[in-house]
């Protein structure tokens, strides 16, 4: 599930839709699912993307919104208005649908990246590697 709980605008959805993948995983299946790194959103500009708050934005309020101006690999860009999940809301909305964390990824910089990538020097992103408990 990649990048798509920063585009659901509640956590309760966010919830449903974790309980429904926990249903239809056969017993210890794999769900993965990413998000920009929170420490990625707390920069203005980083290697990908530069960051604007939206009014009332706060790290602790879970629905805040931000702009993302991504760069692509061409050096166009496009604009997004996502959501804003804490890292404890989005963990525990896994763990209640019954999933436990075997793993986090943060992806690292590469050998000899693409110009738009030279700048890469914190983790843009954040993948969860979650397994469904055996019940
Ligand atoms: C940033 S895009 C990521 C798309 C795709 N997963 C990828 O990696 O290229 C966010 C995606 O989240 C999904 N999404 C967000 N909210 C959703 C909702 N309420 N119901 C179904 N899909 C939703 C849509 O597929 C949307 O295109």
């Amino acid at each position: 599930m990649n990048m798509v709980v920063l585009n659901i605008p509640s956590l309760i959805k966010i919830k449903k839709v974790f309980k429904e993948t926990a249903r239809v995983l056969k017993a210890k299946g794999q769900f993965i699912f990413s998000n920009l790194n929170p420490l990625c959103i707390m920069i203005k500009k980083t290697a990908c993307e530069t960051q604007t708050h939206l009014k009332d934005f706060s790290y602790f309020q879970d629905g805040s919104k931000y702009r993302s101006q991504v760069r692509l690999s061409d050096n166009s860009q496009m604009e997004f208005v996502d959501v804003h999940w804490t890292l404890e809301s989005l963990t525990g909305a896994a763990s209640s649908a019954g999933f436990y964390l075997k793993r986090i990824i943060e992806p690292r910089p590469i050998k000899n990246p693409p110009k738009c990538l030279v700048n890469y020097t914190i983790a843009e992103h954040i993948i969860f590697d979650y397994q469904k408990i055996n019940s």
